[in-house]
């Protein structure tokens, strides 16, 4: 972690590095080799999910090799707290038909698994050639459905992730790395 945070970090909620910027450039770099070894010739539809996935989706593309498309949806999934409350709405739909295309979704984080199996549900439904989800980060102890995510960058235990895109309040996307929220420095209805 960078020498002075008291810029970024005015209250202090950064707790620990999760993922270095290194490991999760690494990693990401591997998941571009694989896409582009399991996707050559398909002509993927990349569908990242705003606004937490946006970073990732900007590095991923750019290490796969191969022709591919991106688009994004956006879905509120939470409230102001960090709980997923299942209630999944769409509040940006594709620009593209995906009938008959191989559509990723890829996703920052798995948590619950709620907004993940919603947006499989309602993609599936659209009758795409295939789909899978890649996701950065997951969650594997909070999960609440049985949702399979064919890519996976990286298991963390289960904190609050902040930083590479996701955040605590719109602040934190920005940082390289993904941190843990220091929870114990909160308010506790938040959590
Ligand atoms: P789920 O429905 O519980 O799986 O949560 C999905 C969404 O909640 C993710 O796509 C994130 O946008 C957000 N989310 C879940 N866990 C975290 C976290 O630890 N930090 C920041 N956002 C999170
Ligand atoms: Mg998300």
């Amino acid at each position: 972690m960078s020498a002075d945070l008291t810029a970024i970090d005015p209250d202090r909620l950064i707790a620990e590095v999760l993922v270095e910027e290194g490991a999760l450039q690494a990693r990401i770099a591997e998941l571009g080799d694989e896409l582009s070894r399991d996707y050559a010739s398909l002509e993927p539809l990349l569908v990242g999910v705003l606004k937490g996935a946006v970073f990732f989706m900007a590095d991923l593309v750019r290490r796969i090799t191969v022709p591919c498309e991106i688009d994004f949806m956006a879905v509120s999934s939470y409230g102001s707290g960090t709980d997923s409350s299942g209630v999944v709405r769409i509040l940006k739909d594709l620009d593209a038909n995906i009938e008959g295309r191989h559509v990723l979704i890829v996703e920052d984080i798995v948590d619950s698994g709620l907004t993940l199996s919603y947006l499989v549900r309602n993609l599936q439904a659209r009758r795409p050639a295939t789909l899978e989800v890649c996701a950065l980060l997951t969650k594997p102890e909070r999960r609440k459905t049985d949702i399979t995510c064919r890519y996976v960058g990286f298991e963390i235990p289960n904190r609050f992730a902040i930083g590479y895109g996701l955040d605590y309040g719109e602040r934190y996307r920005s940082l390289p790395y993904v941190a843990a929220l220091d929870e114990s420095r909160l308010p506790d209805d938040l959590l």
